[in-house]
């Protein structure tokens, strides 16, 4: 078997000609939906990631900002900054780079952010309302996983999903949202014993343990689906994902690449919610 690509890329290409069409709409109803990213320092792949959701904003017509702040600023005047963005209407999302500086909260930061102008799904209000399938934003990269499945026409509902890593950015809450498409889910982890023994029970196995080559095709059901969330940087200085993606092409059915996977999908679901999170502020108008 050859595994057929899911083309993260693609899908999102589609998704975001469709938002430039929708955000065009939306202006013409006087709605600028309005994105503003806050990095502190100067971390070489942060900063990258800064810019490629900057260049992305631009590309679909979103007001997007990017605030640079020196690593020192001191964690009350970010709260401030958080504070007057929290206040101002033509600000829909805020989004604050991590990881940050170790003299400032991370937990202090996300809980600052208001819930309705949470487009990570960061906030416990969101994740709260997403673990009781009310209206949320949905974490980026969990969402963008749901939406690239689903864009290659595969049935969730009744899959065994084996998720590894239970990060409260990626696994635990991809988890969450599989269980909420009807999975069954089970988490591996650093501590999980018999790992190879639940893997090989997956019909979608999700990796996102952060270390290049960890998964090989022992690990894989012959047919898995398999969703590669790793982002690692070899010796030459290419990318790669946690799953031997030769060895994995060999048996499964369907395999996201690194790069051009889940990575553009991310972005493509921040944009989508700091779109959501425009039409919702207007909803009393009736824009939905
Ligand atoms: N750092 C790496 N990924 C992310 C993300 O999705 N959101 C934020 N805020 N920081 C990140």
């Amino acid at each position: 078997m050859v595994a057929e690509l899911i083309k993260g890329h693609e899908i999102a290409n589609t998704k975001r000609e469709q938002m430039k069409m929708e955000v065009e709409q939306l202006s013409k109803q006087g709605i600028v939906p309005g994105l503003v990213v806050i990095i502190l320092g100067e971390d070489p792949a942060s900063q990258s990631y800064v810019r490629g959701k900057q260049k992305a904003c631009e590309k679909v017509g979103i007001d997007g900002k990017l605030i640079e702040l020196p690593e020192e600023t001191p964690e009350s005047d970010l709260l401030g900054l958080i504070d007057q963005l929290n206040n101002d209407d033509s600000c829909h999302g805020i989004l604050v780079q991590l990881p940050l500086p170790n003299h400032i909260s991370e937990k202090a930061v996300i809980e600052a952010i208001s819930p309705d102008k949470d487009v990570d799904g960061f906030h416990p209000i969101n994740i709260g309302r997403m673990m009781t399938g009310q209206r949320a934003f949905l974490p980026c990269t969990p969402f963008g996983i749901i939406e690239m499945v689903k864009a290659k026409g595969i049935e969730i509902g009744g899959k065994h999903v084996v998720i590894i890593g239970r990060s409260n950015i990626v696994g635990k809450p991809v988890g969450q949202l599989f269980l909420n498409e009807n999975a069954t889910v089970t988490y591996c982890h650093s501590r999980t014993t018999n790992m190879k023994e639940m893997t090989t029970q997956a019909d979608i196995l999700v990796v996102a343990v952060g270390r290049a080559d960890f998964i090989g095709k022992e690990f894989i059901k012959p047919g898995a689906i398999v969703i590669d969330v790793g982002v690692n940087r070899k010796e030459d200085g290419k990318l790669t994902g946690d799953v031997k993606f030769e060895e994995a092409m060999e048996i499964a059915s369907y395999i996201t690449p690194v790069p051009k996977g889940v990575g553009p999908m991310t972005i493509t679901m921040l944009l989508h919610n700091t779109i959501l999170s425009a039409k919702w502020s207007h909803q009393a108008e009736g824009v939905n």
